[in-house]
């Protein structure tokens, strides 16, 4: 049995890179271990797949010396696995890739992006259904982007209307996103690797409470938008 109750041969896999060290974020734990609002961030954004229907298996990567306390953490659901992440984020998503054979569909998350709604979750794994190979939310950019040299000088400043930020989760067929790993090479994002293999890689509209909690300030941001909807729910 699995996360949506499915046993299909179309499995769709979510796997959660939540290995990183958070240096951003200043804080003692790995980033994916300090609490938004009482509730650890890799939690809440296991709470979000299992909630958005669309997801038959969760993979959670973390630290080696944090697998225990993740267990303890996560649901306690046969649909739910951790296993032990890597020195870069895309050692991190390899891990997972190996550790589901059975994949059809890969949806990748990371933990960070814990306040992701469920909605745009299903809305990517809805888009892989229908065919498309690779699936990325995008926004546009609100500031103007310019690219610097060495010494800070600015080299040039890209029409931003072309511009988009990429958040999670990013989609794909399984055996794209497996072939895209297949080679060493590293990316920011898992969308980035499967380009580079010429597919093509399609967006839809993200969400801005998909936004990725990386300094303190986003922390404080992400507090009072949980401790919001908690008041909501009262
Ligand atoms: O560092 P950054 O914010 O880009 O990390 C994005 C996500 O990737 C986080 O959820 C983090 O835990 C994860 N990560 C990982 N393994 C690493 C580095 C980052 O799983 N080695």
């Amino acid at each position: 049995m699995t996360v949506n109750g499915s046993d299909s041969d179309d499995l769709v896999v979510a796997l959660v890179p939540a290995a990183g060290r958070g240096v951003r974020l200043g804080g003692a734990a790995p980033k994916a271990f300090v609490a938004v609002g009482g509730t650890p961030m890799v939690r809440l954004a296991v709470d979000g797949l299992i909630a958005s229907g669309a997801v038959d298996r969760i993979i959670v990567m973390v630290p080696p010396e944090f697998v225990s306390s993740a267990v303890a953490l996560l649901p306690e659901t046969n649909s739910v696995d951790v296993v032990v992440g890597g020195a870069e984020r895309t050692d991190s998503v390899r891990a997972g890739i190996a550790a589901a054979p059975e994949a059809a569909y890969f949806l990748v998350h990371d933990a960070a992006r814990a306040l992701t709604p469920p909605d745009l979750i299903a809305r990517v794994a809805a888009e892989l259904r229908a065919g498309r190979p690779a699936v990325v939310p995008a926004l546009p950019v609100v500031d103007t982007i310019k690219s610097v040299d060495e010494f800070g000088a600015v080299t040039g400043t890209p029409d931003r209307s072309g511009l988009r930020a990429i958040q999670t989760p990013q989609g794909f067929a399984a055996e794209l996103l497996r072939s895209a790993y297949a080679t060493d090479t590293n990316a920011t994002d898992d969308a980035g690797l499967v380009e580079r293999l010429g597919a093509r890689v399609h967006t839809i509209p993200g969400d801005p409470m998909a936004f990725k909690i990386t300094t303190p300030l986003d922390l404080r941001l992400a507090h009072a938008l949980l401790d919001e909807r908690t008041a909501g729910l009262a």
